[in-house]
């Protein structure tokens, strides 16, 4: 990751563009709403679905539709490719390490340079052929790399390509793999989580229906409607406090400082443990372990007990995700189009097991028992 996109674009995903982004949050979510109803068809208006996978489906083609809008097929091979880099990654991650082990020709290492060397190759021709259209004269600015790419241009025409302001094509592509990277899994999981605890709390479940049915009754959920959506989004915030996507972030010191008490040697890397944070009972009261949406009824600012800033499941400060009005209203949209169409409850199958990978996933999915409404 380049520090450029924060420096070149910084309200990369300010609240307009997001705006074009809705009908595309709400074609993905109708599509993975027509499976369920599928399902239920065959079964006399309920069965058991396992919604983790549909839900990481749902994320990452929003991250397709809404990153790369009309070229979404190539933003799906693009995801496919990435998960199957993932699998790979992690199985050489667990294996012994043994230092330039990297560099042979195994099948493995083999398969991961084509991988990469493939996506690389799919944006590469996306990005020149936009950059074309561009200077052509159309403007793009209803997708993530539209609006990305018309930024960057502008920066570059102003200032000329440099380092600070503009970013190089390569820079791009990186960006471009960052969106699905960060995009999609930490999305999914505040969605998976979310159905996990209203399966579990059917009065929170009743009350975010009531919220929006209220809203929208049976119609198309829309911007301003989703934005008003009080329940819903204090109830996303007490699923992302209790379980945080990203669980740990990590940052270096670049020169002593003083933290604190502590003296800071340059090169000292500092963790910062979120669940540590969103579980300390003495910043959020003794309840802290429990679903409590209402504790944010008042704002992120008041939910503390002495109003301390000690919610950071997007981080804080010039690194902030840049992303999370982006996931905020996807998750509401996915979360209405839901209750809108079914209630669900935990399946005697779930098991709860959190593990860490990386994000905060549940171990064994997410087995709910859907009723069509
Ligand atoms: C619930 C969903 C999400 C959560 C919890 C989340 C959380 C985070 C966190 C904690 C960071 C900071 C990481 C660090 O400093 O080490 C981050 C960075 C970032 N996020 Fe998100 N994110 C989410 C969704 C998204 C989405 C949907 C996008 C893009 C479409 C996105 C794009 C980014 C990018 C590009 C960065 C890097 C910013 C930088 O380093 O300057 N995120 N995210």
């Amino acid at each position: 990751m380049t520090p450029c996109l924060v420096v070149s674009c910084p309200s990369f995903i300010p609240t307009s563009p997001t705006t074009h982004m809705v009908p595309a949050f709400y074609l993905c979510c109708s599509e993975m709403i027509s499976k369920w109803e599928n399902n239920i068809a065959s079964t006399e208006g309920s069965c058991e679905v396992d919604v983790w996978p549909y839900l990481q489906t749902l994320t990452s083609d929003v991250i397709s539709r809404a990153a790369f809008g009309s070229s979404y097929e190539d933003g799906r091979k693009i995801f496919k490719l990435q998960k199957e880099l993932l699998v790979l990654i992690l199985q050489t991650l667990s294996t012994v390490y043994i230092p330039g082990a990297t560099f042979l020709p195994t099948k493995r290492n083999r398969r991961m340079k084509e991988i990469d060397k493939e996506i690389h190759a799919i944006l590469r021709v996306m990005i020149d052929k936009r950059m074309k259209a561009m200077k052509e004269g159309e403007t793009s600015k209803d997708d993530l790399l539209g609006i990305l790419l018309e930024s960057n241009l502008k920066e570059i025409e102003q200032h000329g390509y440099n380092r600070k302001d503009g970013m190089a094509i390569e820079e791009v592509i990186e960006e471009c793999k960052l969106f699905y990277i960060v995009g999609q899994e930490t999305t999914a999981i505040l969605l998976v989580w979310t159905m996990i605890l209203l399966g579990r709390h059917q009065n929170w479940q009743q009350r975010a229906r009531e919220e929006v049915l209220q809203v929208f009754g049976s119609d198309k959920p829309n911007f301003d409607g989703l934005n008003h959506l009080k329940i819903v989004t204090m109830i996303l915030y007490e699923v992302l406090r209790l379980y945080p996507p990203l669980v740990r972030m990590k940052r270096v010191v670049h020169g002593d400082m003083k933290l604190g008490g502590i003296t800071l040697p340059e090169g000292v890397v500092v963790s910062l443990q979120v669940m540590l944070l969103h579980y300390d009972h003495e910043i959020w009261g003794d309840d802290v372990k429990e679903f409590k949406p209402e504790r944010f009824a008042e704002g992120v600012s008041k939910a503390t007990k002495n109003n301390q800033p000690s919610f950071f499941p997007f981080s804080s400060g010039p690194r902030v995700c840049i992303g999370q009005n982006f996931s905020m209203l996807e998750a509401k949209m996915a979360i209405a189009t839901i209750l809108q169409q079914f209630s669900f409850e935990l399946s005697p199958s779930y098991t709860h097991a959190p593990f860490t990978m990386g994000t905060l996933q549940p171990q064994y999915g997410a087995h709910l028992i859907l009723h069509k409404l």
